[in-house]
């Protein structure tokens, strides 16, 4: 574990998309029963034990979610981001994504391709480094272990 101060090199920007702000009670038969809050703190601890910082954003808007994007670079040094519907519609939230030239994992709470065919592809997985699907909440901190693994190789062998 590091207690090294964070600068701006160590925040890694962790993006929810549309409706995640209604985790908790939304659908909780497939996205279970914690809440957006629930993840950003647990964000927030995984990225501290490992020495980093994270720097949650929720948006139900895909412009926001793109500026969100526009901002880590120079600012964050990786992204995780769970794009929800917007996985299997937009174009421009993967363009973003690869505009910034950052790491990128994408979460899913839930195993996209055990459900409905329409969530089965997602064009931002074209340009994310790791995809994480299924894992539930457990995705955030795995996404950040491999963060700070890729950020900080001495890390992995902590
Ligand atoms: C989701 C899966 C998407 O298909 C869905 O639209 C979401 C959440 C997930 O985390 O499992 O809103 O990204």
């Amino acid at each position: 574990m590091s207690s090294a101060p964070v600068g701006p090199l160590g925040t890694i920007l962790v993006l929810n998309g549309p409706n995640l702000n209604l985790l908790g009670t939304r659908e909780p038969g497939i996205y279970g029963t914690k809440t957006l809050a629930d993840i950003e703190q647990l964000c927030a601890r995984t990225a501290e034990q490992r020495g980093l910082e994270a720097r949650c954003v929720q948006s139900n808007h895909e412009g926001s979610l793109i500026d969100a994007i526009h901002d880590a670079r120079g600012t964050a040094s990786g992204i995780i981001i769970n794009p929800a519907a917007y996985s299997h519609t937009s174009v421009a939230i993967p363009d973003a994504l690869a505009g910034v030239e950052l790491p990128v994992v994408e979460v899913h709470l839930s195993n996209i391709h055990r459900r409905e065919e329409f969530r089965h592809h997602s064009y931002v997985s074209a340009v994310a480094d790791v995809v994480i699907a299924g894992a539930g909440v457990q995705g955030y901190a795995m996404a950040l272990d491999w963060m700070a693994a890729t950020l900080t190789p001495a890390a992995a062998a902590d």
